[in-house]
């Protein structure tokens, strides 16, 4: 396995066995990631963390993973003060980041930016978001936290519920359950289904998938279940937006029907799919899920920059 100078682009730029030793990886770095520990290896290293479209968490949790490393961060989280602004293009943008750091992590609104990045870097280019096309680094500490909640990800049955058609999260996560033969139930509003060609992919691995619009029948049989928010900004028209909005809710009288050990996931932000009194309980693994980006980010940090095998 050779991690150092690879870019991050689709999660099966991995196989299942790399996939695993990032995650063990990633394991090694959680008492660093809560800062009891030092962990000093990526000393004098940059990263770029070019943000085109808005984030909390990814942007946060890698610029964190890079500090607990001993590694600093440049970039800019607004489009508004870039030179993309007066019009310069992406292929010139990435040179800079080439120029000024030793890998660059990209966000873009635009499906494809992070590929086409990649292509203009020799440094390893991460995407953290491209457009409704896939969130790999996401995909990582989803996987990251079903293996450390359910002890394995093989084995579960997994919802994965809201809007399938835009989420990138869901598209990177659906084909990787596939890889780990995960049997999947695909929920969402009449709409926003999974795009026919993540179907066909996940079904061409031999897959058990389900596709369905009834959320409560769903979660009966579930281990896992991963809710997402409708993707309001992805929507052409808002009157479609409106129409949609508010139709899937999980709440204590959803999960009553659901098994009492399924974990409740959620990639965050959240707007009105997850009633706040679902907090309290001790399955709901959101909060969690969110801090382990961080150590999973520090382990593909360090795998891409050299300074893991
Ligand atoms: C997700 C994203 O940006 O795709 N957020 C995240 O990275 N945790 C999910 C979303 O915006 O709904």
């Amino acid at each position: 396995m050779d991690f150092k100078g690879r870019d991050v682009i689709a999660i099966h730029d991995f196989s299942t066995k790399e996939i695993m030793r990032i995650l063990d990886v990633a394991r090694e770095m959680v008492p660093a990631a809560r800062g009891d520990e030092t962990l000093l290896l990526l000393p004098g290293k940059v990263m770029a963390s070019f943000f085109f479209e808005t984030s909390t968490r990814t942007r946060l949790s890698f610029e964190a993973a890079m500090k607990r490393l001993d590694g600093k961060t440049v970039g800019f989280s607004d489009i508004q003060s870039t030179s993309a602004k007066k019009g310069e293009t992406l292929a010139d943008t990435v040179r800079m980041a080439e120029a000024y750091s030793d890998c660059m992590v990209i966000r873009h609104y635009n499906e494809g930016a992070a590929r086409l990045a990649a292509k203009f870097s020799s440094k390893p280019v991460i995407n953290a978001g491209d457009g409704a096309g896939q969130h790999p680094t996401q995909t990582l500490l989803d996987l990251f936290t079903i293996r450390e909640e359910m002890g394995d990800i093989k084995g579960n049955r997994v919802v994965l519920a809201g809007d399938l058609k835009y989420g990138r999260t869901v598209h990177s996560l659906a084909y990787a359950l596939s890889m780990f033969g995960v049997p999947m139930c695909f929920v969402s509003p009449p709409t926003l289904e999974m795009p026919s060609e993540f179907v066909a992919s996940v079904k061409d691995r031999g897959v058990d998938v389900v596709e369905s619009h009834n959320l409560a029948e769903a979660v009966e049989d579930a281990d896992v279940l991963y809710m997402t928010r409708i993707q309001k900004e992805r929507f052409p028209d808002s009157s479609e937006y409106e129409k949609i909005a508010g139709s899937h809710r999980v709440n204590m009288e959803l999960l009553s029907g659901a098994k009492k050990g399924m974990i409740i996931m959620h990639p965050l932000p959240r707007v009105d799919e997850i009633d706040p009194e679902v907090d309290e309980r001790q399955n709901a693994v959101y909060f969690k899920q969110a801090f382990n980006g961080v150590p999973v980010r520090m382990a593909l940090l360090s795998l891409v920059l050299g300074a893991k095998g």
